[in-house]
């Protein structure tokens, strides 16, 4: 920890706790994480999954690569130790919005078991459910949504992820979702399967 932070007095158990936040919201905070190669799914699951418990009630906020990358990361490249700080940052964002009973749905790369380790350790083991948007390579590169395959084909761009950047896939997730032949639609409903007995409080 740098030298300033001894200088720091914080007042967590002055302020409102997260229970009392839950108890208002009526939910259980949690943090949905979805990893995945660029490509797979994971933003259009979440944008499903984030209307269907909308429309049950629950109060959500949905955290997307591209959209972070764009404001509070926007001074973040994708070397090893940007992408380590792009995700400590948004990690610590999640705990945050967990804090105020908000369940997140986040949509990141997160390549590294290291980097979702350490995301799951800012977090909290018992507010983090690991999703594995599980779409092979070849699947991601030939949908190439955004083009970036074929520029990182062509060498335009460095260190991308599954072409000169490596993806450990989780070893254990929570859920693993194939989506090779299956609808976001349906990727979502498994996924909301999981996650209700998780964020509903009886
Ligand atoms: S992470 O590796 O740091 O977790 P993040 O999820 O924030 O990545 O951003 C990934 C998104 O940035 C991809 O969906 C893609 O659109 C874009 N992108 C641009 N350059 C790269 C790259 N070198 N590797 C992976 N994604 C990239």
């Amino acid at each position: 920890m740098k030298e300033e932070a001894n200088n720091i007095f914080t007042i967590y158990d002055e302020i409102l706790q997260q229970s009392d936040k839950e108890e208002l919201l009526k939910q259980r905070a949690q943090c949905i994480w979805m990893t995945g190669l660029s490509g797979s799914g994971k933003t259009t699951i979440a944008k499903v999954l984030e209307r269907e418990l909308h429309a049950k009630g629950f109060l959500t906020q949905l955290l997307d690569g591209d959209n972070v990358r764009h404001g509070l990361n926007n001074n973040l490249s994708f070397s090893d130790a940007d992408r380590r700080e792009n995700i400590r940052r948004i990690a610590e964002v999640n705990k945050l919005f967990n804090h105020c009973g908000i369940i997140t749905i986040n949509c990141f790369v997160s390549p590294t078991l290291a980097i979702r380790q350490m995301a799951r350790e800012i977090v909290g083991d018992d507010r983090f459910v690991e999703v594995f948007v599980d779409t092979p390579l070849e699947i991601c590169e030939k949908r190439d949504v955004k083009g970036l395959y074929k520029k990182a084909r062509r060498g335009e761009i460095k260190d991308f992820t599954g072409i000169d950047a490596p993806f450990e896939a989780p070893e254990a997730p929570h859920v693993q979702l194939k989506t090779a032949n299956k609808s976001p639609q349906q990727s979502a409903k498994e996924l909301l399967e999981y996650i209700i007995p998780k964020i509903k409080i009886s």
